[in-house]
């Protein structure tokens, strides 16, 4: 089998085209799309994201803010703060990184959210959009995955997709995605997770296999059928003494392992990784859009 590497930076750059024209045309309109971003405490991994956030929303040429505040705040100063961006006319999205401390009500937070500037498609109003079909902001990294396979000519209708992993920010709403009406979707689904008894039994009947299930390397060649399309959106970060910096990123998918079965697969690092930010990008444009569209 001659595997076909899908790949994140390539088809993000694509959708990154697209989006500086749409900025383009809201700017010279007198709409400069705004995104906001607050952090709370010291989290290395969310200051790293938080960062290439505005770092990406600065060179499209967007308005970009970010919002640090100290571990220890009260949950009613974080909900004060998110009452404020939902009235800030310069802001047409935000999002509140997760995880949050510990004392701090992450359901509550995000509820708190006007589901018309929650870019993130995590406030229960855009989830229940999602499933039935109707407009609202998607989850970006399940959102990113189907903008793979639409944009790598990926046929999806009648193929069958099984999600590894059941989250609520990529597995669930992955598979609520692909069973929906229409373009990257059409599927027939399945999503198996750490109890289904004969996990390998599913997997092995997948066309399109995507994996999301936070376990380095967890699928190997003997549970992937000849000819599937293997979809990455593992991240895990593993010892490698022969690694200048002693570790290094693997997927959920023992890459080495599967990729010469499969007719397409997206490496890590170099796969749905990018997509995330992108799709993220999408929705804060979508939302200068429909701010606009509405006045
Ligand atoms: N933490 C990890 N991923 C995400 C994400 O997509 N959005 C937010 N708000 N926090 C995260």
């Amino acid at each position: 089998m001659v595997c076909r590497l899908i790949s994140g930076p390539e088809v993000s750059e694509e959708i990154y085209g697209e989006l500086r024209t749409r900025i383009e045309k809201l700017k010279s309109e007198g709409f400069v799309p705004g995104l906001a971003v607050v952090l709370v405490g010291e989290d290395p991994a969310s200051q790293v994201y938080v960062r290439m956030k505005g770092k990406k929303c600065e060179e499209l040429g967007m308005h970009s803010e970010t919002i640090v505040m100290p571990a220890d705040i009260t949950e009613e100063e974080l909900l004060k703060k998110i009452d404020d961006l939902n009235k800030d006319a310069s802001i047409h999205g935000f999002l509140v990184q997760l995880p949050l401390p510990k004392h701090i009500d992450e359901d509550k937070v995000i509820e708190a959210i006007d589901p018309m500037k929650d870019v993130d498609g995590f406030h229960p109003v855009n989830v229940g959009r999602m499933l039935i079909g109707k407009p609202g902001f998607l989850p970006a990294t399940p959102a990113g995955v189907q903008q793979m396979l639409i944009r790598s000519g990926i046929e999806t209708a009648g193929k069958h997709v099984v999600v590894v992993g059941r989250s609520n920010i990529v597995g669930k709403p992955m598979a609520a995605l692909m069973i929906q009406r229409g373009l990257g979707a059409d599927s027939t689904v399945s999503i198996v997770h750490s109890k289904t008894a004969n996990l390998a039994e599913i997997t092995k009947q997948a066309d399109i296999l995507i994996v999301a299930i936070g376990k380095p390397r967890f699928i190997t060649g003997d549970m992937v059928k000849d000819g599937a399309v293997v979809i990455d959106v593992g991240t895990n970060r593993i010892d490698d003494p022969t690694h200048p910096k002693g570790s290094r990123l693997v997927g959920d998918v023992d890459f080495e392992n599967v990729k010469d079965k499969t007719a397409a697969i997206t490496p890590v690092p170099g796969g749905v990784g990018p997509m995330t930010i992108c799709m993220l990008m999408a929705n804060a444009v979508q939302a200068a859009e429909n701010f606009k569209n509405l006045l």
